[in-house]
């Protein structure tokens, strides 16, 4: 049998944690909490099958219009994992970076981001790269005036311009999107890495998040592998 291919960099837009819970008549928050679970071992076993990248959406800008209680719930919850919680990933010499907007993020949660950030920097064994205050649409403005600025200095020409230059200036420099996953079964893209997504195949399941474990990912995989990537070009 010949080898799977292995998406380089996989895209998880993790939902239904909330539908999870309430199916087993919880609050919401556990079906958070579970989901952490849940990605703490798909990260591990994301970067055991050889994904270099893994990017997951972990709240986006528009999340902080549901209720203060959810919302405190999960940046509390963020700042336990990455302060003292994340020792799957911490084991298994993963780097942990961030994508999105520090406003109005609280003190609270930048420093733990920071922590993470700064114990993990120099971990080699694949990246995974948290979405959290996360916008698509906002992450390409933001970039766009990151470009305007170094036109204005000089440090770069218009002419320089294309579209790989551009992506030096997203939030994180970053390989395209070769699968992105979206459970729960809803069909939408949410805004999630926009600019980085061109290519990418898309793999959607009705699994709610907490409950997409190893044999999910395996199934996404061999789905992504009957998949033929022509990237604009003829058969
Ligand atoms: C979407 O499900 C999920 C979120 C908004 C939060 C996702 C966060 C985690 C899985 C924890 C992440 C942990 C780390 C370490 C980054 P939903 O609440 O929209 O579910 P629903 O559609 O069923 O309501």
């Amino acid at each position: 049998m010949c080898e799977l291919k292995i998406p380089n960099h996989l895209a998880i837009i993790m939902d239904g944690n909330g539908r999870w819970a309430t199916k087993l008549g919880k609050k919401r928050s556990y079906g958070h909490l579970e989901g952490s679970k849940t990605l703490e071992d798909l990260a591990v076993y994301s970067m055991k099958l050889g994904v270099k990248v893994l990017s997951v959406y972990a709240f986006s800008t528009d999340n902080f219009k549901r209720s203060e209680e959810e919302v405190n719930y999960l940046m509390n919850l963020f700042i336990k994992l990455f302060k003292t919680k994340l020792n799957k990933i911490l084991d298994n010499n993963i780097k942990i970076v961030f994508s999105g907007r520090k406003e109005p993020l609280n003190k609270n949660v930048l420093d733990a981001m920071e922590e993470i950030t700064e114990k993990t920097k120099n971990n080699n064994n694949g990246i995974l790269n948290i979405c959290l205050n996360y916008g698509g649409q906002e992450e390409i403005v933001d970039g766009v005036i990151r470009v305007i600025n170094d036109i204005e200095s000089g440090k770069i020409s218009k002419n320089d311009l294309n579209k790989d230059l551009f992506s030096k200036y997203l939030y994180q420099d970053l390989p395209p999107i070769d699968l992105l996953i979206r459970t729960s079964g809803e069909y939408r893209v949410s805004n999630f890495m926009l600019y980085q997504m061109s290519y990418s195949e898309l793999y959607f399941t009705d699994v709610l998040f907490p409950d997409f474990n190893e044999k999910e990912l395996d199934k996404a995989i061999e789905s992504y592998n009957k998949r033929d990537r022509r990237f604009g070009n003829a058969k």
